[in-house]
């Protein structure tokens, strides 16, 4: 069982030691052997079995400035790279978790592509809308930059009347995965007394409690999966060292960086508030993931996969050169496959945290591994 849940795409398995040493590439991967019996139910489902994916988020998941810019006038700074989105986009030959599951099965309905202009939600009361969609490129990517839990009604309430509009899709009887990653924005707005009220860490469960509960009694046959908040204030340390050039705006001063303006907590001393944040928002998302966790029988599951990413190990241009808040290419293509690989991973065996690694590997997906990772459904030595 060993070997095979350490098998990585791509890699010359001559030990198990050199699972770092060579280039990551799904195409290395063998094809899946297709089904000869539908999946009996949630806790059966191979990747190849998902026909649906949707997504929930903020400017991350939306793909915001991740292109980077060549001049503080760049046009790229306004917009939403979505079909590079690292968890819903699926431009040709990019880098993401629908393009992996391209690799098994050829039509993956529901993701994003293409770029455009950003619209954000106006922090300042609830203004997120859904005039901000494009529904040709977003199909089922109900990110929003700026979106902060509260916001994930709105988000759903296009997602849930767009799914019924896609042609094929069988809203029914398609297997479907929505990834949900949102509470940077939140953890952003804690400092401030003006907003704290609205993202404590009570609020933020019982909003995303009520998204789970929106899906379910919309969308049968369904994943939520849910990877958890991490700490967004490794931002600022990441981005304020001394002799960097980098993100800096103007005259290559530090205090021009924009992930300062961007985050009202960024002058508290230490982040510590943030970061107890992050873990408390994980801990309702457990609590979430348990009460609606896959059922034998069942059709409908949360699930959640810890993402204690450490931005810390990031090089800087794995951040955004723009603002040094948001993702690069660089760091949602390392995040595609940290998300890829979180589906086949059971709770026991999440690595506890996630360094960036240049050289990140794959896994394949095979026949016996299963996308809901309790113990008990991991596939048997
Ligand atoms: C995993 O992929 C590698 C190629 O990258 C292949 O050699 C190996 O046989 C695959 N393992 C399984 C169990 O599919
Ligand atoms: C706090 O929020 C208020 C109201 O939205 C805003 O006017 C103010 O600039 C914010 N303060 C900081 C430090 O971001
Ligand atoms: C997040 O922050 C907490 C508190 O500062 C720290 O203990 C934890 O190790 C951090 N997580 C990562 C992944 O760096």
């Amino acid at each position: 069982m060993k070997l095979d849940f350490y098998v990585l795409c791509g890699v010359a398995m001559l030990a198990s030691k050199v699972w770092g040493a060579s280039s990551p590439d799904i195409s290395s991967c063998p094809a899946l052997t297709p089904r000869t019996t539908p999946p009996k139910d949630i806790t059966d489902l191979r990747p190849d079995d998902i026909k649906v994916l949707g997504a929930l988020g903020d400017s991350i998941m939306a793909g915001y400035v991740m292109m980077g810019v060549t001049s503080s006038l760049d046009p790229k700074a306004l917009e939403e790279f979505r079909g590079q989105s690292y968890a819903i986009g699926s431009d040709a030959n990019a880098i993401t978790l629908p393009n992996f599951m391209n690799h098994y099965q050829p039509i993956k309905k529901g993701s994003s592509v293409g770029t455009h202009f950003v619209t954000t939600c106006n922090i300042i009361g609830d203004s997120c809308s859904q005039s901000q969609y494009r529904p040709n490129q977003d199909y089922l990517n109900g990110a929003l930059s700026g979106a902060m839990a509260f916001n994930l009604q709105v988000e759903l309430g296009y997602v849930l009347s767009r799914m019924k509009t896609i042609s094929g899709l069988d809203v029914q009887n398609d297997w479907k995965m929505i990834t949900l990653q949102i509470g940077s924005n939140d953890q952003c707005a804690s400092c401030n007394t003006s907003h704290s009220s609205k993202v404590t860490a009570e609020q933020y469960g019982a909003n995303v409690e009520a998204a789970v509960q929106l899906i379910q009694s919309q969308s049968p046959k369904t994943i939520v999966n849910i990877i958890g908040a991490f700490n967004v204030s490794q931002v600022f340390p990441l981005s304020q060292q001394s002799g960097l050039k980098y993100c800096r705006m103007t005259n290559n001063d530090p205090s021009t960086i924009k992930n300062l303006k961007e985050c009202s907590c960024h002058a508290d001393a230490d982040h510590k508030s943030m970061d107890d944040l992050a873990a408390s928002y994980n801990q309702q998302l457990i609590t979430i993931a348990n009460k609606y966790k896959a059922q034998p029988g069942g059709t409908f599951a949360v699930v959640y996969r810890p993402a204690n990413i450490n931005i810390m190990s990031f090089p800087i241009d794995a951040l955004s050169n723009y603002d040094c808040f948001h993702p690069s290419q660089k760091g949602h293509q390392w995040m595609a496959k940290i998300a890829w690989n979180m589906l086949f991973l059971p709770s026991n065996k999440q690595p506890g945290i996630y360094n960036f690694d240049a050289n990140q590997q794959v896994m394949n997906s095979t026949q016996k591994r299963r996308t809901i990772h309790s113990f008990d459904h991991f596939p048997p030595p």
